[in-house]
């Protein structure tokens, strides 16, 4: 995927074909984190209830996960539900896990033309037929080799480092495993395992905190923070992100080249 994937979806005279022209495709960040947030806030600007916001965001989704493949990103990982946002209102939590199912089913068929992998990353414990949806989308999708979309459900970036760890320390002491445990091993029992770590960290509806998402791997991620509520979100403020991370400069603790 390329410049004119891109090109074929971005109509000719848009405004955002500046944008497009102004990314560098030689440098685009390999993995691409998003906490999708302001669903609510954005419901209740409109007068309607909270899974309002939650229904209005799938377009949002749809639209990312299409330009992240047209673009050539190799990972997109989307924070849809966190093990803390079980302390919401029963009737929010079940529109929503009644969403993810529809979302999935829908989207299972472009998902695979457009070769694109989807993975569950999270702890077990969503109801059965959620997992049941998720779990047959992720067998169906396990041959595709273009983006991995990376789903966070029922996701606590500290208890998938415990989890990791607590794996690890049972190999070792089972003799499963021998060598160092070092960085390198605690990051290949994560669920992230094999795949790079998100360059750029994106959050929508200017919260400037992480709320417990990929705590391991956005140790030197970039990240872009923009006012945009999760719904309002679409292709053109991820050109944006893009091209704003393509001008930092990341110096992992060094200093500047001279
Ligand atoms: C993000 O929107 C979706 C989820 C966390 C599931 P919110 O529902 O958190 O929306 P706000 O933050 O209340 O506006
Ligand atoms: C973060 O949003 C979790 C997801 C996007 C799934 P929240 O709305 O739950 O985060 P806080 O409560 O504002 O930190
Ligand atoms: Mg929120």
């Amino acid at each position: 995927m390329s410049l004119q994937d891109l090109l074929e979806v971005v109509p000719s005279g848009s405004d955002e074909l500046p944008l497009v022209r102004s990314i560098d495709f030689e440098r685009l960040p390999r993995h691409v984190a998003i906490i999708m947030d302001g669903n609510g806030r954005w419901a209740k600007l409109r007068h309607k209830r909270r899974v309002e916001g939650h229904r209005a965001g799938i377009a949002s989704v749809r639209d990312v996960v299409e330009t992240s493949a047209r673009l050539g990103l190799k990972v997109l990982t989307l924070y849809a539900f966190s093990v803390e946002n079980w302390k919401r209102p029963k009737t929010e939590v079940s529109t929503l896990m009644g969403l993810l199912k529809h979302y999935l089913r829908m989207e299972l068929n472009t998902l695979l033309k457009n070769n694109i992998r989807f993975r569950v990353i999270g702890r077990p414990g969503l109801p059965s037929d959620v997992a049941d949806e998720l779990e047959r989308g992720a067998e169906r999708t396990a041959g595709c080799t273009g983006l991995i979309f990376n789903i966070a459900l029922n996701y606590s970036g500290r208890a998938e480092i415990t989890d990791a760890v607590r794996r690890l320390v049972e190999d070792v002491s089972a003799g499963r495993r021998s060598g160092p445990v070092d960085e390198d091993a605690i990051g290949s029992y994560l669920y992230t395992a094999g795949q790079p770590d998100p360059d750029l960290l994106i959050r929508t509806s200017g919260e400037m905190r992480i709320s417990n998402f990929l705590l391991w791997q956005i140790a030197y991620s970039e990240i872009w923070v923009t006012d945009v509520l999760w719904p309002d979100f679409r292709r053109r403020h991820l050109l944006q992100a893009i091209a704003d991370y393509q001008k930092r400069e990341r110096r992992y603790g060094g200093i500047t080249p001279v």
